[in-house]
């Protein structure tokens, strides 16, 4: 197995990256910062040569336009990077025979539904990201061949700014902080997705996944638990998305159900609580 991840200095992409040094898994680290070989996915001749050249048997893309209240207005460089360049890797992986590992989010829900999203629900973006991230999904599924389509929430990790992050620095400048009740969903700790997404790789299991940490929360919540973890000893109000309002909309409980995951390849998502936990025991070493 050779592996190609795209947006490895991402948080994601560097927990991939630790995880196949730990496994011996041979793979070629790639994106737009210095240190990795430069490798940007939205550009198809760049990126069919580079495949041509390396024939990975695996890609996994990591690469993203993650900005959410930026792609309102610049929502075409996020349907770029999150559409088009998703299609240019399907259109590469097809020529080589490589199985694709895509990400795609929760934020492709409304958030009306009233209960878990399965795989079987149908997307109904409400921001530019949302719609840049279903776009990508439609490319891939109308041009992927062999393939995994993994959403996943709230993705926090040691390698790159997050939520989970954010709190803990606002919590360093502030005493206090308000944070909303009103955005439900399950955090995602990236460890734990590597972990997912190799074992959908080695089964090369194709299909639509939604892999969160099990358990729910709300922003207020998840925001709550990590300042008891360090001790923050000021004052945390609840808020409502509209007293924030930002530009782009969030849906309101987009908890995204893990059906399929376990039922295909064996693998169950710990808890959300569990993995903050390990997620501060990772940032003490
Ligand atoms: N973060 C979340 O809360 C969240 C939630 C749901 C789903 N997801 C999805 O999960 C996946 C992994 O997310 P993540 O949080 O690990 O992402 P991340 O930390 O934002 O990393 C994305 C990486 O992709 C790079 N990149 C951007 N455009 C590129 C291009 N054209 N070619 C090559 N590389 C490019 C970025 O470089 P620059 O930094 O220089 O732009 C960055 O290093 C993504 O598909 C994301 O949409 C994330």
């Amino acid at each position: 197995m050779k592996i190609l991840i795209t947006g490895a200095a991402g948080q994601l992409g560097k927990d991939l990256q630790k995880l196949f040094d730990k496994m011996g898994i041979e793979y070629i680290a790639t994106d737009f910062v210095e240190r990795y070989e430069k490798l940007d996915i939205s550009n198809l001749k760049e990126l069919r040569e580079f495949v041509r050249k390396e024939r990975p048997s695996v890609i996994i893309n990591c690469a993203a336009y993650n900005a959410v209240d930026k792609a309102e207005q610049d929502w075409r460089n996020a349907y770029i990077i999150n559409g088009l360049a998703v299609r240019n890797l399907a259109i590469c992986a097809n020529e080589v025979g490589a199985f694709l590992v895509h990400y795609s989010t929760n934020y492709v829900f409304d958030g009306e539904k009233g209960e878990p999203y399965t795989i079987y629900d149908t997307p109904n973006p409400i921001s530019r990201y949302g719609e840049s991230k279903y776009l990508g999904e439609k490319l891939l599924q109308a041009f992927g061949e062999e393939y995994a389509l993994i959403r996943t929430s709230w993705v926090f990790g040691t390698g790159n700014t997050n939520f989970v992050y954010k709190i803990i620095q606002m919590a360093q400048k502030s005493d206090k902080l308000s944070l909303v009740t009103d955005e439900i969903a399950s955090p995602t700790y990236t460890v734990d997705l590597a972990f997912a997404t190799i074992r959908i790789v080695e089964e090369r299991a194709c299909g639509i996944y939604h892999v969160t940490n099990e358990g729910v929360c709300s922003r207020y919540e998840l925001g709550k638990y990590v300042l008891e973890k360090i001790a923050w000893k000021g004052q945390l109000e609840t808020a409502k998305q509209e007293d924030f309002n930002l530009p782009a909309k969030r849906p309101k409980h987009a908890k995204l159900d893990n059906f399929g995951l376990k039922e295909s390849v064996g693998f169950e998502m710990p808890d959300w609580h569990d993995a903050v936990d390990r997620f501060f025991d990772e940032l003490k070493r």
